[in-house]
């Protein structure tokens, strides 16, 4: 008999979970507004809300806490963090932020004009979002296989190329500062993008003079899937997988809180040095020196030691086959996913689970909220609520799909925890048909509404 797969790691240290009633959590969201964000997290016993910052880190990573140089200016830590990530891209410059927001706030502010256009593969919320803030807008050339979470193909994160051509050829060279990748493309599920894409479009970049730049949060797991899913690179490593895909970027930023398992921190690490040098000056102003732009030196230090740790294969094959395992309990049960399985996240598909809630009643946030109530489970709903309103119209901007994000913490949940998930997702399967009603907003911030939102029930 094959034997199973083992995590490549053991338990040292332990956080308690504290349990709770139905009877509590209806009372606890209701008190939230039906917003998961409003919930402190003693009210939460498996918290899938994000994969982000929420990661355990390992002994070598807590025993950079302890070697971190906190020195304003050069410190050893922003040093040994700047080689690792020079080591692992080969972009020669870079400036560290506090998260990738933070990140792309740098960035964008020294290439985001108003009315510019950025293409890519579905922009990330807070991506889109400061694109929208410089009153630029963000153009979705994702594959329209993406769209469909029937459809199994093996890299959804993918450009078409034909969309991304019409949009350059319909719009003025300077309208278009750079081209984008997310990868992978948390917004259609945490689907890679393969390397034979990341070359078409960086031919077509070429071919227009246009920068091409990666957003590159979960890249370690997008490499993984390259290596699993592309033929050419299934006997290269990880690291030279890495170096191949940043070889045709112009520049990246980090959100190093996924891929970085660390639970603060960010960077941008660029080819141009003119770009670097106008990014300085927006770091100092909204981050701090550009030697630690926003984190202390300890986290520079165990950053770097996680950008490592992530970028080994038996760790990412441990992580996804954690994540995948979740997705295939739930198709086991009968629960409608999206396939296939993304890198961070196991993705339910609201349209076919709650048909009966009305698409205007936010129905994927109700499952969410179910799922809380039922089992003390945080998701977070990727459906009408985080896709906000037209900046233009104001109009509610239903998407493609309404889906519930169960997103994995990295080295943090067990696989009975995972089981939990299953059964709790399969229980309210069995009942949806008595589900009809759903929410409305009572009040809602004008960009960015999900964090904020406030709901009651109908
Ligand atoms: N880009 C991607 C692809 C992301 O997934 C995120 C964050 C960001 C940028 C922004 O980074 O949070 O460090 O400022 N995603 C988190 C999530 C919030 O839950 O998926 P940040």
């Amino acid at each position: 008999m094959k034997l199973p797969y083992i995590e490549p790691y053991k338990i040292k240290m332990v956080e308690s979970i504290q349990r709770s009633t139905i009877e509590h959590r209806k009372q606890w969201i209701k008190e939230a507004d039906y917003n998961l964000f409003n919930l402190s997290s003693d009210k939460v016993m498996i918290d899938l809300l994000t994969d982000s910052g929420t990661g355990a880190m390992s002994d070598h990573q807590w025993s950079e806490i302890m070697l971190g140089d906190e020195s304003y200016a050069g410190s050893k830590s922003f040093l040994k963090l700047k080689e690792m990530v020079v080591k692992l891209t080969d972009l020669p410059f870079f400036i560290p932020t506090h998260q990738g927001r933070a990140a792309e706030n740098v960035l964008f502010s020294v290439l985001v004009k108003e009315g510019d256009i950025v293409p890519g593969n579905a922009h990330f919320d807070t991506t889109k979002g400061h694109i929208e803030f410089r009153h630029a807008t963000a153009v979705d050339c994702t594959i329209d296989e993406a769209y469909d979470s029937s459809v199994n193909h093996p890299f959804k994160g993918n450009i078409d190329t034909s969309k991304l051509l019409k949009v350059i050829e319909s719009n003025p060279r300077d309208k278009i500062p750079f081209i984008m990748l997310t990868i992978t493309c948390n917004s259609v599920g945490g689907q890679p993008v393969s390397l034979k894409n990341i070359r078409e479009v960086s031919e077509i970049c070429n071919r227009h003079g246009i920068p091409l730049y990666f957003d590159s949060a979960r890249f370690a797991e997008n490499a993984f899937f390259i290596k699993e899913r592309e033929d050419e690179f299934k006997d290269k490593t990880i690291r030279e997988i890495v170096l191949e895909m940043f070889s045709y970027a112009d520049g990246t930023w980090m959100s190093a809180k996924k891929d970085g398992i660390v639970n603060m921190g960010g960077f941008i690490a660029l080819r141009d040095e003119d770009v670097f040098k106008g990014c300085t000056t927006y770091n100092i102003m909204y981050e701090g020196f550009i030697t630690y732009g926003g984190m202390s030196g300890r986290d520079m230090g165990a950053l770097a030691r996680g950008l490592w740790e992530a970028t080994e294969y038996d760790y990412l094959e441990s992580r996804v086959r954690q994540v995948h395992y979740l997705g295939r309990r739930l198709e086991e049960l009968g629960v409608p996913v999206q396939h296939p399985f993304g890198g961070h996240a196991i993705y339910v598909d609201a349209d076919k689970y709650l048909p009966n809630i009305p698409k205007e009643e936010f129905r994927a946030q109700a499952l969410a909220i179910e799922l809380y109530i039922v089992a003390g489970i945080r998701a977070v709903e990727i459906g009408t609520i985080q896709a906000d309103r037209d900046p233009e119209t104001r109009e509610n901007r239903y998407p493609k799909l309404e889906l519930v994000r169960l997103a994995i913490p990295r080295r943090t949940y067990s696989l009975s925890q995972i089981e939990y998930v299953a059964v709790a997702l399969k229980n309210i399967y069995d009942t949806r048909h008595k589900a009809k009603k759903g929410y409305r907003i009572k009040w809602e911030a004008p960009i960015m509404r999900h964090f904020t939102i406030k709901l009651e029930k109908i």
